[in-house]
């Protein structure tokens, strides 16, 4: 893949910067992305119908499980190239928010810094009914585990459908998006709002739109640039090709 260097580089050079990744930038990782077909015992659920308040008042045991599935997958995966680029083009540049609507906590294990999370964190538990966040919990146990406080079930700390976004986290970006004068969205679908917004907030106020994934998405058409392939080795050559 060849990048349009000269214009692109100056560009990235010069310009602040904000990106949104989604499960396509972990997907090299080993993780499975949000909209990839599941496989054995969750084949049968799509993930739009376990990651609800509904899902959760309904069969409480049973997104537990599916997210304690996903919490130990997470925990057996480390950070890709692609991750390490991105933590590369903070040190390089002033002006870097990085955007994610990943749970897997594996941009700042990369070592990024500035870092929001808009969708939540996979290894944090609260309760589901006070909030308090539970340091320890046990997984094998029959059924939910509940809150030391007060009783109510444990919960994974991210957001469901139909939930509202840690407010802190999605005034930053909307700040990020739109004070930044190139937008990078990353491995994701850009079907879920309010995070697929932002790349619009942000080409509203002039940036320049970068889009970085394997297929087209219904970004696409409104980008500047389309990098397509995987982000594991676009990032690392954009990297390259920018900075040296
Ligand atoms: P999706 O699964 O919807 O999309 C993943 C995107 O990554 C697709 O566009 C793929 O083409 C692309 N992709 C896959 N592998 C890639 C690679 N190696 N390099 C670059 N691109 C790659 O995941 P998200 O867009 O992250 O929300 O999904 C957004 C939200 O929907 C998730 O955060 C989650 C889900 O419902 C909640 O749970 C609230």
């Amino acid at each position: 893949m060849t990048f349009p260097v000269d214009l692109l580089a100056l560009l990235l050079r010069t310009s602040k910067l904000a990106a949104l990744t989604g499960a396509g930038v972990s997907q090299e990782s080993g993780l499975r992305t949000f909209r990839d077909a599941q496989n054995g015992l969750w084949a049968q659920y799509r993930p739009e119908d376990l990651a609800s308040p509904q899902a959760f008042a309904r069969d409480p045991k049973l997104v537990w499980d599916w997210y304690a599935w996903r919490r130990e997958a997470v925990k057996a995966v480390r950070p890709n190239p692609g991750h390490y680029a991105l933590v590369e083009i903070e040190k390089r540049v002033p002006y870097f928010t990085l955007i994610t609507q990943n749970v897997d906590g594996l941009h700042r294990m990369a070592g990024s810094q500035n870092v929001l999370e808009l969708h939540g964190n996979i290894q944090r538990v609260r309760c589901a009914e006070c909030a308090l966040p539970a340091e320890t919990w046990g997984d094998d146990t029959e059924s939910v585990p509940t809150c030391a406080a007060c009783g109510g079930l444990l919960r994974p700390d991210v957001v469901w459908f139909g939930e509202a976004l840690p407010r802190d986290q999605l005034e930053a970006a909307v700040e990020a998006a739109r004070a930044c004068q190139v937008f990078f969205s990353i491995g994701t679908s850009g079907v879920v709002q309010p995070a697929a917004s932002l790349a619009y907030a942000a080409r509203n106020r002039g940036a320049v739109l970068v889009e970085v994934n394997l297929d087209p998405t219904p970004l696409t058409p409104k980008a500047d640039f389309f990098l397509q392939g995987k982000s594991g080795e676009i990032l690392p050559e954009l990297v390259r090709a920018v900075w040296g």
